[in-house]
């Protein structure tokens, strides 16, 4: 999968795709993710690639030209199966979406700032908008960062365990039960005698048992 990320400070997503789970999907050829400057495809000689709003008011707005501009470059080549925009005001992301994100093949990822983006990019560039969340942040980059990395982690073979993605929270609307490691005591605090055992049902059946405990008391709104 290809991911195209179109940001004017792109600055702010060096490197977040160089390390661990990213980087070895790069490296193993499962995840390609390409960050690009808007103000390379800016007319202007100081390179801006934003203007004042039309009717007034406070902000500054980006502008239709670079970024059609750059969508259609990228669109020279291959065929992308969504163009996202990353806003507070748009579907609020979840790990449905990321698992139906995560079986497409190329994917651009436009990340707002100022004000937003003139709204005929958004009617008539942008196939999906997406919010993180109920809170503004300074420009969609943290969010075109969050949702790559939530899509990436479950391409096949992009995690050791096969099985891990499918184990996590929320994956079938339940939370994830908890989880230990050595030492088996640690000044008293013990391990649930159960995960010693070694008896590979009765483990399973008390992750679940404790995965829908967990989602009973923390997020009943997801077993409705
Ligand atoms: N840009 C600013 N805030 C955002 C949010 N909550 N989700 C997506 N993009 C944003």
């Amino acid at each position: 999968m290809r991911i195209d990320i179109i940001s004017c400070v792109p600055r702010l997503l060096d490197s977040y795709f160089d390390h661990s789970i990213l980087k070895r999907a790069k490296e193993a050829g499962h995840a390609q993710v390409i960050i690009h400057d808007l103000r390379d495809y800016s007319e202007n000689k100081h390179r801006q690639v934003d203007d004042y709003a039309f009717g007034g008011g406070a902000g500054m707005v980006l502008g239709i030209e670079p970024i059609a501009k750059c969508i259609r470059h990228l669109q020279s080549f291959r065929i992308y199966d969504e163009i996202l925009y990353m806003t507070p005001d748009g579907d609020v992301f979840d790990q449905r979406t990321a698992n139906r994100l995560s079986m497409t093949k190329n994917l651009i990822i436009l990340c707002g700032h100022y004000k937003g983006i003139d709204e005929r990019v958004r009617e008539h560039f942008i196939t999906k908008e997406v919010s993180i969340g109920d809170y503004v942040l300074s420009g969609g980059e943290l969010p075109a960062a969050v949702v790559s990395d939530a899509i990436i982690r479950l391409i096949p073979g992009v995690l050791n365990d096969e099985t891990s993605a499918l184990t996590d929270s929320f994956q079938d609307n339940l939370l994830a039960p908890p989880v230990y490691t050595r030492p088996a005591e640690f000044e008293g605090l013990k391990v649930p005698e159960i995960l010693l055992s070694g008896h590979e049902k009765k483990i399973n059946d008390w992750r679940l048992e404790q995965s829908i405990k967990r989602t009973q008391e923390r997020r009943p709104d997801l077993l409705k």
